[in-house]
């Protein structure tokens, strides 16, 4: 029975391997797919498919026993922020025995499921113009040439 630690939270799960029910989020049995059956919060944009590098952890102790990194994993790995030799995207990464993972600081403010999203303070730059409206084309405001008429 695999036992994953979060370090973050301090806590631990543990799980008898081919019967975790799938969260439908990341491979099947992944650091993602386990943090979600156990109510362990990992942020994951792209619903678990390696387009994003929101689930990004550390892995501390138990590299072995993750399987290997794809081509497609470390590829997207090389966009993450904090890039570490012991970095894994949570969905990507399955597990097959026990594992210490840490969920970096920046990625821990969040709203995960239920309709949030990321909490990135003051990173995320307010809206423009909410009021905005969409000008016909060829309106000098928009910079657009008044439209000529085809004859
Ligand atoms: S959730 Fe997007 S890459 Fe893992």
């Amino acid at each position: 029975m695999p036992k994953v630690t979060f370090l973050n939270i301090d806590r631990t799960v543990e799980f008898e391997s081919g019967k975790l029910p799938y969260a439908e989020h990341g491979l099947p049995e992944s650091l993602l797919d386990i943090a979600i059956n156990f109510g362990i919060q990992l942020e994951h944009a792209c619903g678990g498919s390696c387009a994003c590098t929101t689930c990004h952890v550390h892995v501390k102790q138990g590299d072995t026993n993750l399987s290997p990194a794809t081509d497609d994993e470390l590829d997207r790995l090389d966009t993450a922020a904090d890039l570490t030799l012991h970095s894994r995207l949570g969905c990507q990464a399955v597990v097959k025995g026990d594992v210490i993972v840490d969920i970096p600081s920046w990625n821990r403010n969040y709203v995960s499921e239920g309709g949030g999203s990321m909490n990135l303070g003051d990173a995320i730059p307010p809206a423009k113009n909410l009021e905005h409206k969409p000008k016909p084309p060829g309106d000098p405001d928009e910079g657009g040439a008044a439209p000529v008429p085809v004859s």
